[in-house]
């Protein structure tokens, strides 16, 4: 996979910006405040359609106009594309490929991208629902199978507690009382079936990235550490949490415990098990990272699982992604850092930005293995090595 090149027009604090990618390491540098990450974001919103920092679409329409557009050419598997994703003030976006208007659902995935941004450590020290989230995404992203099953699984619960919010406010007297009971029963026969599909995506990507990402972290922090992943199931009872269910076993549990906990349920208005409460657990050298972790260590454990995410879609779908890498140089020591700039010399395309190109002329020299392009007031210039 390869970004051929970005077209930005009135997005954030870019007027206008055409920039042609080389297919190893692209690394935009500057001053704060320049534009280095709205063109990350960009490219994340290319294999998205959604930004993850933008609370609101609108925010990416530069404060000056009433709409942006975000276009982008690719390769993979040897065929190009284009995508294009407009946003305005005062309407939904519109998304386009090759010329032709299309849904966000239809181009989510066409681009493969790898990102670590510096909130994704929240992954690692943040609320159970930040590493679920990674979890869906980042296999939803190579799998549209489990994309759909986990839409379905998401739709099921909402409708679940609906119910349970309506069931909670009346009296068991009610006329609709009994109807509303058989619904939540209805669903419940529905749950463990879609249920069981989610732990298992779930428990085989992390069996695969953790493989992975032990090896970079430990590539990394120059076998200092090592890296275990676990994964929480509320669904099992057992004191050992992360021990894994066969298929009968984890649907009997969690029929029993949507039966069990079905009074609370209704008091409290949500639905208390099942893989949305689920947790997933990362320790380095055995300690869990998200309460022993230094801030460096942290990031190297993020660094780690998104390095390790790579081979995950190469052995998904034969074809490398795209690697983003926003604000690489905070946090990390020089050895890490120069652990991690020196991996990036491998068969992929990387997209980083940086403050600083000292670590990447130390890592690579003179030549060409880096485009160097330098950002100012939302616009990018290419740098040679020696005009740098
Ligand atoms: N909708 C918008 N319209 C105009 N400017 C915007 C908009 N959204 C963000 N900006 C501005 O874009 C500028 C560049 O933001 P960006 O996050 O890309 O900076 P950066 O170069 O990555 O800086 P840093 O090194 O601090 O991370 C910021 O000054 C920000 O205020
Ligand atoms: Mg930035």
């Amino acid at each position: 996979m390869q970004v051929l090149s970005v077209h930005l027009l009135n997005f954030r604090n870019i007027s206008y910006l055409e920039v042609a990618l080389s297919p190893g390491i692209n690394l935009f540098y500057g001053m704060n405040g320049q534009g280095k990450t709205n063109i990350l974001e960009a490219v994340e919103i290319l294999s998205t359609t959604r930004s993850e920092r933008a609370f609101k679409e609108a925010e990416l329409v530069n404060h000056d106009q009433e709409s942006a557009s975000v276009a982008g050419s690719f390769l993979k598997n040897d065929l190009d594309f284009e995508i294009a994703v407009n946003f305005h003030r005062s309407r939904k976006k519109t998304c386009v490929r090759n010329g032709k208007n299309t849904t966000a659902d239809s181009i989510f995935g066409s681009v493969n991208i790898v990102k670590f941004f510096p909130r994704d450590v929240e992954i690692v020290s943040g609320a159970p629902a930040v590493r679920r989230r990674y979890a869906d995404m980042e296999i939803s992203l190579s799998d549209r199978l489990y994309y759909n099953n986990y839409k379905n699984y998401v739709k099921l619960i909402d409708s679940r507690n609906a119910v349970l919010r309506e069931v909670s406010d009346m009296s068991p007297g009610d006329a609709r009382y009994g109807e509303l009971l058989s619904l939540i029963d209805s669903y419940d026969g529905l749950l463990p079936d879609v249920a069981y599909k989610i732990y298992r995506g779930r428990l085989g990507f992390l069996n695969e990235i953790s493989l992975y990402a032990n090896r970079s972290h430990q590539m990394i922090s120059s076998d200092r550490e090592k890296l275990d992943v676990r994964y929480i199931c509320s669904v099992n009872e057992s004191p050992d949490k992360s021990m894994v269910l066969n298929e009968n076993l984890f649907k009997e549990r969690l029929i029993f415990l949507l039966k069990k906990n079905l009074k609370n349920d209704i008091i409290r208005k949500l639905t208390s098990v099942g893989p949305h409460k689920d947790d997933i657990e990362f320790l380095i050298n055995e300690k869990p990272a998200k309460n022993f972790g230094s801030t460096g260590q942290i990031k190297t454990l993020t660094v780690s699982l998104k390095l390790a995410q790579i081979d995950y879609i190469f052995n998904k779908l034969g074809d490398y992604p795209v690697l983003l890498i926003d604000d690489l140089t905070s946090e990390f020591d020089a050895g890490r850092l120069f652990n991690i700039v020196k991996s990036m010399s491998r068969d992929i395309q990387v997209i980083v930005t940086s403050t600083d190109h000292g670590i990447f002329k130390a890592a690579f020299g003179a030549g060409d293995a880096v485009r160097y392009f330098e950002v100012s007031g939302g616009s990018a210039r290419v740098k040679t090595s020696d005009s740098i």
